[in-house]
C-alpha cells in the first residue's frame, strides 16, 4: 500500500513538473496593445477538465466569459467553484479604474482589478497568450497550456472609442455584435453608434412611427464615388428596434463597451425631415439630389405630391432642422426622452457638424428666432440650438459630446468636443476646460485609402491613412500644457460608411487599423515602436484569421 502511494504521489510530482520548467521565449507573449509591464518566466498552466475558477459575487460576469473561453478552446467543460486554480479578484490597491494585474504560474492564474472592468481586461490579456486558433469556431486544442508571466497593465487614457455609421449603409444586429467583440478584443471599451442620417433614420421611435416607416428607406442611392455615375434604383434600408438596442446595448455593457448613441442635429437630418417635412424651415420645397441622381422611385414619390425624401447621394444637405419652430425643439425632445432611458451611458452624441445656415437665413422663423434671443448670426443661432438640446440633456442626467463645428458661435457650457477637423477644435475646446476627444480625419478617419496604392483598393472615399499612421498618432497635442492635457479623454476611430455597403468591407477598413489605435490609446507613450508593434501585429493577424475575419494585409507577411 505505502508503496502504491509512493509511486502516485511521484507520477503526481512528474506530471506537474511537466509543465513547471518547461522554458517560454518572446514568441509566447505578443500581446496588443502592449502592455504596461510584462515580465515572463518558465512554467505553463495547463488548461483541463480539473480546471476551475472562482470569482466573488461582483466578477460572475467576468467568470462565466472566461469559463466560456476556456471551455470553447480547450474542449472540456471549465467550471466556476468556491475555490478555483484560476482566481479572479477585485483590489483595491491598483490605481487605475481599468487597471489589473495578471500572474500566471504553472498551478495557478491570478487575475485582480481595481473594478470587473480590470478584471476583464486581464482575461483579454489572458486570452492573447493562448494560440490563436483558440479564436476559431470549431478548433479545440488537445492539450492547451498557457505560459507563465506576470502583467501589471492599465490604459493610458479613459476614452478608447470606434464609431461606426450604420445610416449611409445599414449592418444587422449580429454584426454590431461582431464589432462589439472586436472593441473587447483591442481593449476598447466605447461604441459610439451613429444612429441618424440624410440617407436613414435607423433606430425606433415609438412616438414618431413615420422615422422608420419613411426614414429608414431610401428608393436608390447612387452608383460609384460622389456625384456617382447613376442611381442603383433599389430601395435601401432598415432599423434598429427598441428591443434590437436593449439587446445590443447589454451585449456590449457584458464586455463592459459603453454604447453611446448619436441623434445628429441641426444637420444631416433629410431622413427625419422626410418622415415629418414641418420640420424643415420650408416644408413644400422638394429634397434635391445633387447632380440630379435621384432615383425614379424618388421622382414617384415628388411626383405624386411629397416634396421630401430620404436622401440618395453623400455630402452635405441644406435641409436642416429649422431652429425658429418650437416644434423642432418638442420633437428632438421626445425622440431623446426614448433615447435616454436605452443607453445608460453618461454622454448623448447630438452631432452638430457641417450645418449649412443657408436655409436659416431665409427662414422667417429662424430670423426672429435670432432678434428674439438677441443672436448676432446663425452661427450663434446653431450654438443657441445646441446649448438648448444640452441643457434638456443635463436635466436628464446627461451630457452632450458634438462634433468641433459646435465651437462655432459659442461652446455649450458642459459639453464634450470630438474634434475631427484635425486638432484644432480639441486644442480650443481643452483650453476653454473643456473634455476633448479626439478624431482628427488624418489619423482616425478608417473611411479613408491604407495605401498609395488606390487603383487596386476597393472604392473610399479618399485620403490615406495606412496602419503606420495610425500608430504614429499622439493624441494629447504639444500645444497643450500639462494641465490643459487632462482634458483630452482619449481618441476614437471613425467609420463612415458612404463606400462600405458590406461587412465585409467594414472589416477590411477596420481591421488592421484598429490594432494600431488600440495600443495609442492604451499603452504607454514611452513604449511606442513600430518595429516591435509590427512584429507582434503578425502574431496578431493569426487572430484575425482564425475568426474568418476579411482584415487588410498591406502591414501582414504572407497570410
Ligand atoms: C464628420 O466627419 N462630418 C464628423
Ligand atoms: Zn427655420
Amino acid at each position: 500500500m505505502r508503496l502504491v502511494v509512493i509511486v502516485l504521489i511521484s507520477l503526481l510530482t512528474v506530471s506537474c513538473n511537466k509543465y513547471k520548467d518547461i522554458a517560454n521565449t518572446e514568441q509566447d507573449y505578443q500581446i496588443i496593445p502592449k502592455p504596461t509591464s510584462l515580465e515572463i518566466s518558465n512554467g505553463r498552466f495547463l488548461v483541463d477538465s480539473n480546471t476551475t475558477i472562482s470569482a466573488s459575487e461582483d466578477l460572475q460576469n467576468e467568470a462565466s466569459y472566461l469559463a466560456e473561453m476556456l471551455s470553447h478552446a480547450s474542449g472540456s467543460t471549465i467550471n466556476t467553484g468556491d475555490s478555483g486554480n484560476i482566481q479572479l479578484k477585485l483590489d483595491d490597491t491598483i490605481d487605475n479604474e481599468e487597471g489589473y494585474t495578471l500572474s500566471i504560474t504553472y498551478n495557478q492564474i491570478v487575475i485582480s482589478g481595481k473594478t470587473a472592468k480590470g478584471v476583464f481586461y486581464g482575461i483579454q490579456t489572458l486570452r492573447q497568450l493562448m494560440p490563436a486558433s483558440i479564436e476559431s469556431e470549431t478548433n479545440k486544442i488537445a492539450e492547451l497550456t498557457i505560459p507563465a508571466v506576470t502583467v501589471k497593465d492599465s490604459p493610458r487614457y479613459q476614452y478608447r472609442g470606434m464609431h461606426l455609421d450604420v445610416a449611409r449603409h445599414f449592418f444587422p444586429v449580429d454584426f454590431v455584435k461582431k464589432y462589439i467583440d472586436l472593441i473587447a478584443l483591442h481593449k476598447m471599451n466605447t461604441f459610439h453608434w451613429h444612429l441618424t442620417e440624410d440617407q436613414g433614420w435607423r433606430i425606433e421611435i415609438k412616438k414618431y412611427p413615420k422615422l422608420t416607416e419613411i426614414g429608414a428607406w431610401r428608393s436608390g442611392t447612387i452608383v460609384g464615388h460622389h456625384p456617382g455615375t447613376e442611381n442603383d434604383q433599389k430601395r435601401y434600408g432598415g432599423f434598429y428596434t427598441q428591443e434590437d438596442v436593449k439587446d445590443i446595448v447589454a451585449y456590449a455593457a457584458k464586455q463592459h463597451i459603453t454604447v453611446i448613441p448619436e441623434i445628429e442635429l441641426p444637420g444631416h437630418s433629410s431622413a427625419a425631415i422626410a418622415a415629418y417635412p414641418s420640420l424643415s424651415c420650408f416644408p413644400e420645397e422638394q429634397t434635391v439630389v445633387t447632380n440630379n441622381m435621384i432615383s425614379e422611385g424618388g421622382k414617384a414619390i415628388q411626383a405624386a405630391g411629397t416634396p421630401k425624401i430620404v436622401q440618395e447621394t453623400w455630402g452635405v444637405f441644406k435641409d436642416v432642422y429649422c431652429a425658429g419652430k418650437d416644434e423642432t425643439f418638442a420633437f428632438l425632445q421626445d425622440v431623446l426622452d426614448e433615447v435616454i432611458p436605452l443607453f445608460p451611458s453618461a454622454y448623448i452624441h447630438i452631432g452638430g457638424d457641417e450645418c449649412p445656415k443657408e436655409n436659416w437665413k431665409e427662414c422667417p422663423n429662424c430670423q426672429k428666432r435670432i432678434k428674439d434671443e438677441g443672436l448676432h448670426d446663425e452661427h450663434e443661432l446653431q450654438s443657441y440650438f445646441i446649448t438648448r438640446i444640452e441643457k434638456y440633456l443635463n436635466s436628464k442626467g446627461k451630457n452632450i459630446i458634438g462634433w468641433d463645428e459646435i465651437l462655432e458661435g459659442g461652446l455649450a457650457p458642459n459639453a464634450t468636443v470630438m474634434s475631427w477637423r484635425g486638432t484644432k477644435g480639441g486644442i480650443e475646446a481643452a483650453k476653454h476646460k473643456h473634455n476633448v476627444i479626439m478624431t482628427p480625419n488624418h489619423s482616425c478617419y478608417f473611411d479613408h485609402y491604407q495605401t498609395e496604392d488606390k487603383a487596386n483598393e476597393p472604392l473610399a472615399i479618399g485620403g490615406k491613412t495606412t496602419v503606420a499612421d495610425v500608430y504614429a498618432y499622439e493624441p494629447t497635442p504639444e500645444e497643450l500644457t500639462e494641465e490643459e492635457s487632462k482634458y483630452i479623454l482619449g481618441a476614437q476611430a471613425n467609420v463612415w460608411t458612404e463606400y462600405m455597403a458590406t461587412t465585409d468591407y467594414v472589416e477590411y477598413m477596420i481591421l488592421p487599423r484598429m490594432a494600431a489605435l488600440s495600443e495609442v490609446v492604451w499603452s504607454p507613450k514611452s513604449s511606442k515602436d513600430w518595429d516591435d508593434f509590427n512584429a507582434r501585429l503578425q502574431h496578431f493577424a493569426d487572430r484575425y484569421n482564425a475568426m474568418g475575419l476579411n482584415y487588410a494585409k498591406h502591414s501582414i507577411q504572407d497570410k
